[in-house]
């Protein structure tokens, strides 16, 4: 039995990269590569194993794609992708990301090209306003770096929907702000991870430590007033390729995680 599974962009297969044999959760299945279609073709010995043998094969691809996502500073002012398609990112992560109680408190709004701009000459007027001449010379090139991509998803969680959550858990109302900004933070990576899979770059900003930068994105864009802005999502195709602009280094695993009562 045999299935094709057309790989992400990033990936690019070796030219005539032998098949490869894996052995998990006790099956047996051969990996062949063909790189003309960019396509992983997953053969399983037998339909039985073909279930485990795709499962092993979808979380090897969502762990690279885990591994490869990276901030990307290097953008330009295109998209591989239709807006549509962006769009349609944005909406399943925010339909389908988790949140405590279910309570779906996030909220997304996508701005490219003009409006994308616009937030980042925002993002400038108020770093001028607020912050002291040196601090601003340093802040300014990056602002302009982010101005110089496709877009921004601007990600808020809304306080109406959190109240009312505290308001039926007074137990657990201390948790709740924290909890909200775990199911944002879980939303923002699914997005940086989707859209880097199609080819853009992104980086996170979190340009709303200026209220001067929060009340101008809320009159431009007409955000209602219980719309906590949490973080910005900058997106745009890599200038030279999705890599990251600055290389990360890892702390010893050993030291992070721990297991108890297995191997
Ligand atoms: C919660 C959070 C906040 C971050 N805030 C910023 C930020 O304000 N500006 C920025 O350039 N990068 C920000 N980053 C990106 C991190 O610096 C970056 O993910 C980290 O250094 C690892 O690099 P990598 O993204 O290339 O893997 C943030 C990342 C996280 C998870």
């Amino acid at each position: 039995m045999v299935i094709g599974i057309e790989l992400p962009k990033y990936i690019n297969l070796e030219d005539g990269a032998p098949s490869r044999t894996q052995d998990k959760h006790n099956s047996t299945f051969t990996i062949t590569t063909d790189t003309t279609t960019n396509t992983a073709i997953i053969g399983a010995t037998s339909a039985s194993n073909m279930s485990s043998t795709v499962a092993t094969a979808s979380t090897n691809f969502l762990l690279a794609a885990v591994e490869n996502r990276c901030s990307c500073y290097d953008l330009t002012k295109n998209s591989p992708i239709a807006d549509s398609r962006i769009r349609e990112i944005v909406e399943s992560a925010v339909k389908h990301t988790p949140s405590a109680f279910n309570v779906q408190s996030t909220r997304a709004i996508v701005l490219v090209k003009q409006e994308h701009e616009k937030l980042w000459d925002f993002g400038d007027a108020a770093l001028k306003e607020t912050m002291p001449e040196q601090g601003y010379a340093y802040l300014a090139p990056k602002v302009q770096g982010f101005r110089a991509a496709y877009g921004t998803v601007l990600w808020f969680e809304d306080q109406a929907a959190l109240d009312t959550l505290k308001e039926k858990n007074p137990a657990i109302q201390h948790v709740i702000p924290q909890w909200s900004g775990h199911s944002n933070g879980m939303h923002q990576f699914i997005v940086w991870t989707a859209l880097e899979l199609e080819g853009l770059g992104c980086n996170l900003q979190h340009y709303n430590f200026m209220s001067e930068f929060r009340e101008k994105v809320r009159n431009e864009w007409n955000i209602p007033p219980t719309w906590a802005l949490h973080s910005q999502l900058v997106f745009g195709t890599p200038v030279d390729g999705l890599k990251r602009s600055r290389e990360r280094t890892y702390l010893p695993l050993d030291d992070r995680v721990k297991i108890f009562g297995g191997k």
